[in-house]
């Protein structure tokens, strides 16, 4: 075959010399438009990995790399006068001119052609080619050529970066965060070879450009970065080596995706390669393993359907199939951890203390969970978890091991949860008259007795009009007083749980079906049907029944009957309350703007339209006991265009906050039936976290979360202070009990009736994980 390859960087030379490896017949060229020491950039980093996956590719490539290499595994964090180290990252540091060399010496000695100093117009260039690869990096003239057929999405972020050098030198990859009178600026660093470290600096565009930098040159960006760097710095200098950049050389960085990799030109197949198809921030420094790993997948489907050219259709066919998969969880990850260092001075830089502040960043992809962390440097996490508990209010002796974060207790207002685990508010669909029975004592009873800190039991209406379906629970009168009491002194007097209620009012979504009667869930009933009320005269599903929208009588009424139903709650003996404004019922339709339509002083702006939820939620605070806490679960993203956005979210948090809201609990949508929710393992903890960091108010976390090991990793965070659980608990009442067996936490106190099984499901979840013990996973972090 004859190969031409477009870009002489990581992916085309690697490629070069893989496929010539494979068989020496096929005439290989790669052309760079730079001279061979040309190159822009310090050094880059990849993980142990993908040395790894290069070992076994080509062994001398990856021995050369080996012996220029720097390895390191700790992170060192520099943050507000505070050194901060943990270890197990293993990262493999090398100088971008250093590899470039060592793959060209590579190509030359397999008889790859290099030609340099020749910039390429098009693919057209080379007629004769079977295979042209266009690894001309991030700004690919190809891609942008065939750009109908490549379909790229490029996305521009906001964050402002200079990559430069210095020659102190650090024995980790070290972050180092200083703050400045217009905001925080953070670096990235790497020591890359004997002499030289890697030195990128990140700001937010709006503090560059307070700092005038955007009117900066190069020489005045380098003196501004190294006096704010100059503790850390030692006197060092800063270099840069991109004088071919014109201006300031501060970049944004952009994100590549393609819907198509490849493309049949008439005459030979062109295929994207490296930054051309794709790019992953600097966050998690794996644009070069991308690369090379790109080289190897295409070289691996050569191998595996033929190296031919009547093959190479089918070949490119696989490679993207393949890699897009691997390519685009990669890239996710990367954006995790671009938004964190896009938001840190915002959002965490002022708010976590510096030790819940490392945590944070090592794992701001969320790939690296607190079980991951235990594997990379487990006595680095174990002091964190004390350092944790005692923040928790625990008081550990010495020689004791502090709890997981999962397993630390909670205080809020006079109350104090043993545990972070919340039994979310789930719906049962199984009362007669709005009275809850022997079902509830069942169902609630056994999740108290199941290991959670909290269970919570589900939205319970004022009044009959007030229900989803005609089996909803109430409370409005005393039968119902004495049925919830039952309950909650049987999981007062048989557990150590605590037992919340959820009071709402369905509002337009009301009077329908339970999911399995008729016609199913959020369907009208077929008969008996009850008149709704709503902020607007506005149905939940198109050919739903039409509400009437409230007078200010209607909603005197209504916020009297929350406050009777308080009196009630308080009297059956429960220790939380959460008022319920989410979800398209009728608080949560005022909220939002899709579902409140109103002209009055209800209506128009979010202050407006929160006005009266407010005034249901002081109405109610009024009477609950003073105390005990009080939750409001909202829908943090209508997930519609023209809804409630998260930013949304942080104002209705500050607004019931400061109304005397002890949490708010994060869930999301179910407002309108046109949402399109971006579904995900722990999917909605990012509006926890934003609300919890920017409306200062404790937050409960749900949706999605479902191991010990997302718990532990949001608390610990600082994304949530509680986190609900909701399916899983439907599964597996005694899902706490269950996760912390499975985490091998042994000292949890469980039920005594239930002890005998204790012993017994920790040394079968213990077997389970020595039998699955397989070498961790190392993602940079
Ligand atoms: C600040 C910063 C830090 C980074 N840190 C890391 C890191 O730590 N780890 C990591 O893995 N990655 C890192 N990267 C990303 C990494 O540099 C790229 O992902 C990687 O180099 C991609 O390899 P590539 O071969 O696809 O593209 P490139 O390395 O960009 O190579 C493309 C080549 O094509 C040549 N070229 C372009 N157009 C033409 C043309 N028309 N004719 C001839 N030649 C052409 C260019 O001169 C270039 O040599 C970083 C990037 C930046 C900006
Ligand atoms: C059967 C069922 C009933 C539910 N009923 C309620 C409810 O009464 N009130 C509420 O706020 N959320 C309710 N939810 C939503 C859950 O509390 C939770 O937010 C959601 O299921 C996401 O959590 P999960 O991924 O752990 O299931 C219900 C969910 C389920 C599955």
């Amino acid at each position: 075959m004859k190969i031409v390859c477009i870009g002489g960087g990581p992916a085309g030379l690697y490629f070069g010399l893989l496929m010539k490896q494979l068989d020496p017949a096929h005439d290989i060229t790669v052309v760079e438009r730079n001279k061979p020491y040309d190159t822009f950039g310090w050094g880059v980093v990849f993980s142990d990995q993908t040395m790894d996956n290069m070992r076994q590719w080509d062994p001398p490539t990856a021995q050369a790399i080996q012996q220029a290499f720097n390895h390191w595994d700790d992170i060192e964090l520099e943050f507000k006068g505070r050194t901060i180290r943990s270890g197990g990252h293993g990262f493999v540091g090398i100088g971008r001119k250093k590899l470039l060399n060592i793959l060209q010496a590579r190509c030359e000695e397999l008889g790859v052609k290099l030609v340099f100093d020749t910039d390429v117009d098009s693919d057209a260039d080379f007629p004769d080619a079977d295979l042209v690869i266009a690894s001309d990096g991030i700004n690919s003239k190809i891609r942008n050529k065939y750009a109908a057929v490549f379909k790229p999405d490029i996305v521009t972020r906001p964050n402002r970066y200079i990559w430069l050098g210095t020659h102190r030198l650090y024995d980790a990859f070290t972050f180092v965060f200083e703050k400045t009178e217009h905001g925080w600026f953070q670096a990235h660093i790497y020591k890359f070879d004997e002499n030289t470290t890697t030195f990128i600096v990140e700001t937010p565009e709006h503090v560059w450009k307070a700092h005038g930098l955007d009117q900066a040159d190069q020489a005045q960006s380098i003196a501004f970065c190294e006096k704010l760097f100059a503790d850390n710095l030692r006197g060092e200098k800063l270099m840069t080596n991109a004088r071919h950049l014109r201006g300031s050389a501060w970049l944004n960085f952009q994100r590549v995706k393609c819907e198509q990799w490849s493309h049949f030109n008439g005459r030979a197949h062109v295929v994207l390669m490296g930054d051309a198809v794709h790019t992953a921030h600097f966050a998690i420094g794996s644009g070069t393993k991308l690369a090379i790993e790109d080289a190897i997948e295409l070289t691996r489907q050569f191998k595996e359907l033929g190296d031919s050219p009547d093959k190479i259709g089918q070949v490119l066919q696989r490679y993207q199939e393949l890699r897009s998969v691997d390519v685009l969880r990669l890239q996710n990850a990367a954006w995790n951890a671009m938004e964190w260092f896009e938001v840190v001075g915002e959002r965490y830089a002022d708010q976590l203390p510096p030790e819940q502040f490392m945590y944070s960043m090592l794992t701001r992809s969320q790939r690296i969970s607190h079980e991951n962390l235990r594997l990379r440097d487990a006595q680095w996490l174990g002091g964190y978890e004390r350092w944790f508990a005692e923040a928790a209010g625990m008081k550990l002796p010495p020689h004791v091991p502090a709890p997981p974060p999962m397993f630390t207790p909670y205080t809020v207002r006079g109350m104090t949860l043993k545990n972070r685990v919340v039994v979310s508010p789930m719906a049962q669909y199984s009362c007669v008259d709005g009275l809850p029975a022997d079902y509830h004592l069942v169902h609630l009873g056994a999740r108290a007795m199941g290991g959670a800190g909290l269970v919570m039991a589900e939205m319970t209406c004022p009044t009959p009009d007030a229900r989803i379906t005609p089996s909803c629970p109430g409370l409005w009168n005393k039968a119902q007083r004495d049925g919830w009491k039952r309950i909650v002194d049987h999981v007062h007097a048989t557990t150590d749980a605590k037992i919340g209620i959820q009071l709402g009012h369905a509002g337009p979504k009301g009077s329908t079906n339970a999911p399995w009667d008729g016609d199913g869930a959020d369907r009208p009933l077929p008969a008996g049907n009850w008149p709704l009320i709503a902020p607007s005269a506005l149905p939940y599903l198109e050919d739903g029944q039409v509400p009437r929208a409230m007078t200010r009588a209607d909603m005197d009424r209504v916020r009297d009957d929350f406050v009777k139903s308080t009196r009630l709650a308080a009297e059956a003996g429960f220790d939380w309350l959460e008022l319920h404004c989410a979800h398209g019922y009728l608080l949560s339709a005022f909220i939002s703007p899709l579902t409140n339509q109103r002209s009055d002083e209800y209506g128009g702006s979010l202050a407006h339209r929160l006005r009266w939820p407010l005034e249901v939620f002081a109405a109610v605070r009024e009477v609950w006991p003073r105390h005990l806490p009080m939750s409001v679960r909202i829908s943090a993203h209508d997930w519609v265009e023209g809804g409630i956005t998260p930013e949304d979210a942080v104002e209705i948090a500050r607004a019931f906050k400061a109304a005397g809201a002890d949490m708010i609990d994060c869930s999301s949508g179910q407002v309108s039936a046109l949402q399109k929710p971006s579904y995900g393992r722990m999917y909605q903890t990012p509006f926890a976290d934003r609300i919890r960091q920017l409306a200062g108010i404790p937050t409960i976390a749900v949706g999605a979360i479902s191991e010990a090991d997302h718990v532990n990793s949001i608390i610990a965070a600082g994304r949530a202070d509680l986190c609900a659980v909701a399916r899983p608990h439907l599964a597996n009442p005694a899902w706490t009990l269950t996760e912390a067996a499975k985490i091998g936490y042994t000292p949890l106190a469980w039920p005594k009736q239930y002890l005998s099984s204790k012993s017994q499901m920790e040394s079968i979840f213990a077997r389970e994980k020595a039998m699955q013990a397989a070498p961790a996973y190392k993602e940079p972090a």
